[in-house]
């Protein structure tokens, strides 16, 4: 009788557990009119500690959905989300959330918001001066220092949002989520704040998922960008890893022919070509 060996296989080594899970969601919405509305088809997603993901896709498909139910503001109708392993069914100060419009109170000083976020946190077990320092280092880190002082009122657009990053920032989540974060600026604001986020996130090391939907935006600031399809039912038709070393130079960026290609194959998906 025959016998068939076969040789024992080199152990393979273990990918570490995402820090983010996704496995076979979907989600739809009631219409009074149309009945349910599927709106996200099934879509599997692992994300590891430390990656910049970028989800672009067209407007209604599905982008601030997926991060809401990230953020634990939504739950999936089936699958499920894990942090770090575990289900995520509700907000957690372990997901920061920055939005295109910045919610800040408009009686506080930019200092004074990022600082009763910080009080407010259930979790702090810092002394009153130490968060202080830390309300100021995040706001320098923004570049804010100058206008720490000044109320919402007094501040531009830009200068708002920075003061939304730096609360979101300050609570230093596991996981950074940011919704068109730079989509309600000028183009040269918006420049800028790229440069600055893009420094942060070198520096800061965090898990980011970002949607947006400017391709050169993603280029610049993604390890992976997700390309989502049109809907109903929309999924993640590209999972892209960007192949550009950190820490990044814009000039080089433009010049590469690989960020041209890439740009060019991102924006022919966003249309359907
Ligand atoms: N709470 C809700 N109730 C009913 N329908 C909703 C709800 N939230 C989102 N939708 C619908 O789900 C679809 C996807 O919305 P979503 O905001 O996720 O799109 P998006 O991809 O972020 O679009 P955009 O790029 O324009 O921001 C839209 O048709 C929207 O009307
Ligand atoms: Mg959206």
């Amino acid at each position: 009788m025959s016998q068939t060996i076969t040789a024992p296989h080199a152990a393979e080594p273990t990918a570490p557990e995402p820090v983010v899970k996704i496995e076979g969601i979907t989600k739809g919405f009631p219409d009074r009119k149309k009945g349910f509305q599927p709106i996200v088809g099934l879509t599997d997603v692992d994300i590891q500690e430390g990656e910049f993901i970028t989800i672009i896709g067209p407007s209604g498909c599905g982008k601030s959905t997926i991060l809401k139910m990230i953020a634990g503001l939504e739950s999936a109708d089936e699958g499920s989300i894990r942090l770090a392993g575990k289900p995520i069914d509700a907000p957690s100060r372990e997901l920061g959330i920055v939005f295109q419009q910045h919610v800040l109170l408009p009686w506080m000083s930019a200092r004074q918001n990022v600082l009763f976020a910080l009080e407010t946190d259930p979790h702090n077990t810092r002394s009153k001066s130490q968060l202080e320092s830390l309300a100021d280092e995040y706001l320098e880190l923004v570049n804010l220092s100058h206008a720490a002082d000044r109320r919402p009122a007094q501040l531009s657009g830009g200068m708002q949002q920075r003061v939304g990053i730096a609360r979101a920032f300050a609570l230093e989540p596991k996981v950074m989520l940011l919704d068109e974060p730079l989509g309600a600026l000028d183009a040269l604001t918006r420049h800028e704040l790229q440069l600055q986020l893009l420094e942060l996130c070198e520096q800061q090391k965090r898990t980011f998922i970002m949607v947006t939907h400017d391709v050169d935006e993603a280029l610049l600031l993604s390890d992976r960008i997700l390309v989502m399809g049109t809907g109903p039912r929309a999924q993640i038709v590209h999972d892209i890893a960007v192949p550009f070393s950190r820490p990044r130079d814009v000039e080089n960026l433009e010049q590469d022919p690989k960020c041209h290609e890439l740009r060019g194959f991102l924006l022919n998906s966003l249309t359907g070509h």
